[in-house]
């Protein structure tokens, strides 16, 4: 049995306790606020699971500073990630840590000193990007793999979803000033709240062997609002190194919600769709004027039951390049301080993905592509 302690005793943490104690490990949730403590027992967990489960330990930071766990959750805000997964490596010597989506805020602070330290430590870190890893994904890859789409060419990503629903679960909270989702500066926003859309685009991208994003030109709708300062709209165009060109739409602001990704190729597409209805995930591929559809049932539970499967697939060595590895969540992270930056100056940004991950990696601002 494995022993994990969780990071953040919030929506993803509960969920993720969920999925860890359905395969019998040891839970520990820590947070700093002893009333997320509570919540998680009276309500978040027996609400959401039916009952509460007393072998879950739940503790402030100060009472779970030591020990040794296989796996560290990190399901905190944002802007914490950083620091946790590094803590969690100095204290737990844990052999996976796997950090909440996204990696981090767009400074990228300290991401290279995690890299090092998970490097010495013998520690694989990953981004929880979970919906690269639901059955439905592996069989997109698959029919991709057998190249019936001919050339890829172009990929486009819609993850489009009013926030209402995460504000409803999180009733304490009065708006998004109130939170990390209210400022893009510490991972909110629809660029990094919304960021499965830029992350599965690179996904695919990298499943089609077209390279990494190389360029981004984003438009976004900011917000200001007591103290909050968000993009409520972010829409990047991106290009790899391979000259593959898409797009990326993600907004807070889309009711009902549209989670998609469509890849074109020169004999046909494939459409891959999150929560195509309320209890499926699925993918259609048209190719020579026949469309096939294919479901795969789900519930929300499942989302997080497959990223607690791929931990325990790395803790018993069955996994060797995993499409969560810490480089794809900064690969991510990447694009997403580029995507402010050319909303900022309304250029094209270059993004150099060489071996560290700093905000130096795109600074670079080539020519506006409708310069007068
Ligand atoms: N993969 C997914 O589908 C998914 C779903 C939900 C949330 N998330 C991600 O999970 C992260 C958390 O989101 P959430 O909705 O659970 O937030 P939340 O606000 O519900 O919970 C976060 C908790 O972390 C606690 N916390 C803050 N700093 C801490 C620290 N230093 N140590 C311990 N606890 C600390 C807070 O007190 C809070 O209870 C975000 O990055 C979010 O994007 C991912």
């Amino acid at each position: 049995m494995y022993k994990v302690k969780i990071y953040g005793a919030g929506s993803i943490g509960n969920h993720l306790a969920h999925a860890c104690r359905c395969r019998g490990w040891g839970v520990l949730i820590c947070d700093t606020d002893p009333g997320a403590l509570d919540r998680t027992r009276t309500s978040i967990y027996p609400s959401r699971y039916g009952q509460w489960d007393d072998a879950i330990e739940l503790a402030t930071p100060e009472q779970a500073s030591q020990g040794r766990y296989d796996a560290v959750f990190i399901g905190t805000p944002p802007d914490s990630h950083i620091a946790l997964a590094r803590e969690a490596i100095r204290l737990h010597c844990p052999r996976v840590v796997m950090i909440e989506k996204p990696a981090c805020d767009p400074s990228l602070k300290g991401c290279d000193q995690l890299l090092e330290e998970a490097q010495s430590a013998g520690a694989f870190v990953g981004v929880g990007y979970n919906h690269v890893l639901t059955p439905h994904t592996l069989y997109a890859q698959e029919l991709l793999s057998t190249g019936l789409l001919g050339q890829p060419q172009t990929i486009a990503v819609r993850w489009t979803e009013h926030w209402g629903g995460i504000f409803a679960a999180h009733p304490w909270l009065a708006g998004p000033s109130d939170s990390y989702l209210g400022h893009a500066s510490r991972g909110g926003g629809a660029c990094g709240e919304h960021s499965h859309g830029i992350n599965i685009w690179q996904h695919f991208a990298h499943a089609l062997g077209a390279g990494h994003v190389s360029q981004v030109h984003a438009m976004m709708d900011v917000v200001q609002d007591h103290g909050a300062q968000y993009d409520r709209i972010a829409q990047l165009h991106l290009k790899t190194d391979a000259g593959l060109i898409g797009y990326v739409i993600q907004d807070v602001v889309t009711q009902p919600p549209v989670k998609t990704l469509r890849v074109q190729g020169s004999e046909g597409s494939l459409e891959w769709h999150v929560n195509y209805d309320a209890n499926h995930d699925a993918v259609i591929h048209a190719v020579d004027g026949v469309t096939t559809k294919k479901l795969f049932p789900k519930s929300r539970p499942d989302d997080f039951k497959g990223e607690v499967q791929h931990v325990h697939d790395i803790l018993s060595g069955a996994v060797q390049d995993s499409p969560v590895s810490l480089y794809r969540g900064l690969d991510t992270m990447l694009i997403i301080a580029a995507a402010y930056q050319s909303n900022e100056v309304n250029k094209t940004v270059q993004v150099h993905r060489g071996h560290t991950y700093t905000p130096a990696n795109i600074t670079d601002v080539a020519e506006a592509c409708l310069s007068p």
